[in-house]
C-alpha cells in the first residue's frame, strides 16, 4: 500500500516508518525539518518537508503522495512532562491535534485515500468513576482538572473528526504510556533519570492505574490498523493495567534506585497541581480486548514487569547498553 505518514520523526514514526517499508508497503514520510530527510531516505521512506499547521502545504504534499492511507501521529511534546506546566506543554499537540488532524484529514479526503489511523491517548482521559480499566465504550471525563480542558477538548475533536468521517474509514488508536527506545521511559529517557533520583513520588496511595505500551508493540498495532483496521477507536496498551504504586516502584527498583518517596495528597497538590494528583491517583487504565480481537494483534510485552527489564534492566541485551554510554555522553 501507499501511505502517507505525517509525524515519522517522532517516538512512534521512527519505529513505524521503517516496519512498513519492510513489510513491502512504499512509505512517504512527513517532517518539519529538512534535516531529518536524509535519516528518513535512509530507513526506505520519501520524505516530504510539510508544516502540519500550514493547510495547502498538507494539502499539496498528500496529493503528491497519492496514498491511500494518511497516517497522524503528530504531537509535540517536551523531553520530559512537567505536571505543574501541562497546559503549556501540550498547547502545540492540541493544535497538532485539531488544526493539523482536519487539515490532514481534509487532504486525505480531497485525494480520496480509503483510510485514516490517527494518535490518541488511553488512560488519564477515561471517566475517573466506575471501574479501573476502561473498553472503547466507556465515557470520557466530562469534568477535568482545569488545567486539562484544552488538552481533553482537543482530544475530543480529534478522535470525532476521525472516526465520523464519511468516505474514509477513520481508525483512532488511544496508546498507552509508551515507553522503551526515545520515549520518556527508556534508555537516557528524562523519567529514568528523574526516578533514579528519587523525584517521582507516590502520591497519596498512589491508586491511580497506567496502562503502557511498548513502543515496538504500539508500532506492530498501528501498522495492524493501518492494513485492516475498521472505522473506530481501538485501546492499544499491554495486558497489565498497574497502579502507580506498583509501576513506580518496581521501575525504580529495575533502575537500582531507592524506593520512591510518598507525598500526602494535599502537599502534592502544591507541587504538582490538581491534574498531577489526578494522573497518580484517580486515572483509569484501558482495555486492549477489542484490538486483541479485531486487529489480530497482541502485545509482545504483555507487560511492562518484563518489558522495563528488557529496556532498563542490567541484563537487557549488550547493544542496548552501549546506546545508554551514548546517550549519557550526549
Ligand atoms: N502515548 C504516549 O505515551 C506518547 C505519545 C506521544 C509522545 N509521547 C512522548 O513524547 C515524547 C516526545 O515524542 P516524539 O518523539 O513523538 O516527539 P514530538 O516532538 O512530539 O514529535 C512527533 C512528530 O510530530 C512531528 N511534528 C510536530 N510538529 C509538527 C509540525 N508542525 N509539522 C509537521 N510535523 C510536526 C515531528 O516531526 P519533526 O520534528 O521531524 O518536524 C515528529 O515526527 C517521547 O518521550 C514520547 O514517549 C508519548
Amino acid at each position: 500500500m501507499r501511505i502517507f505518514v505525517a509525524g515519522a520523526t517522532g517516538a512512534i514514526g521512527r519505529r513505524l516508518v521503517p516496519m512498513l517499508v519492510n513489510a513491502g508497503h512504499s512509505v512517504v514520510g512527513m517532517t518539519r525539518s529538512p534535516g531529518k530527510a536524509s535519516a528518513l531516505r535512509a530507513t526506505g521512506a520519501e520524505p516530504v518537508v510539510v508544516d502540519a499547521l500550514d493547510a495547502l502545504a498538507v494539502q499539496a504534499a498528500v496529493r503528491q503522495a497519492r496514498p491511500e492511507v494518511v497516517v497522524h501521529q503528530l504531537t509535540a511534546l517536551p523531553a520530559m512532562l512537567d505536571f505543574r506546566k501541562i497546559e503549556q506543554q501540550f498547547a502545540m499537540t492540541n493544535r497538532l491535534r485539531t488544526e493539523g488532524t482536519d487539515h490532514l484529514l481534509a487532504a486525505a479526503l480531497d485525494v480520496g485515500a480509503r483510510r485514516f489511523v490517527a494518535q490518541s491517548y488511553a488512560g488519564w482521559p477515561y471517566a475517573r468513576t466506575g471501574g479501573p480499566v476502561k473498553t472503547e465504550e466507556d465515557a470520557l471525563d466530562a469534568r477535568p482538572p482545569a488545567a486539562l480542558r484544552a488538552t481533553l477538548k482537543a482530544i475530543g475533536h480529534l478522535e470525532t473528526a476521525v472516526t465520523g468521517a464519511s468516505g474514509i474509514e477513520g481508525i483512532v488508536l488511544r496508546y498507552g504510556g509508551f515507553y522503551g527506545p526515545g520515549n520518556y521511559i527508556g534508555m537516557g529517557g528524562a523519567a529514568v533519570g528523574q526516578i533514579r533520583q528519587r523525584r517521582v513520588p507516590i502520591v497519596g496511595h498512589g491508586t491511580g492505574i497506567w496502562s503502557f505500551i511498548h513502543i515496538d508493540d504500539a508500532a506492530r498495532a498501528t501498522r495492524a490498523a493501518i492494513e485492516r483496521g475498521e472505522q473506530g477507536i481501538y485501546n492499544i496498551v499491554d495486558d497489565d493495567p498497574a497502579r502507580v504504586s506498583a509501576w513506580l516502584s518496581v521501575l525504580a527498583s529495575i533502575l537500582g534506585a531507592k524506593p520512591p518517596r510518598r507525598v500526602p495528597v494535599w502537599l502534592a497538590r502544591f507541587l504538582i497541581g490538581e491534574q498531577g494528583v489526578m494522573f497518580m491517583t484517580q486515572a483509569r487504565g484501558a482495555s486492549n480486548a477489542k484490538a486483541k480481537r479485531e486487529l489480530g494483534w497482541q502485545p509482545v510485552w504483555a507487560s511492562w514487569r518484563k518489558g522495563f527489564v528488557r529496556e532498563l534492566g542490567e541484563n537487557r541485551p549488550a547493544v542496548d547498553r552501549g546506546a545508554e554510554r551514548v546517550a549519557s555522553v550526549a
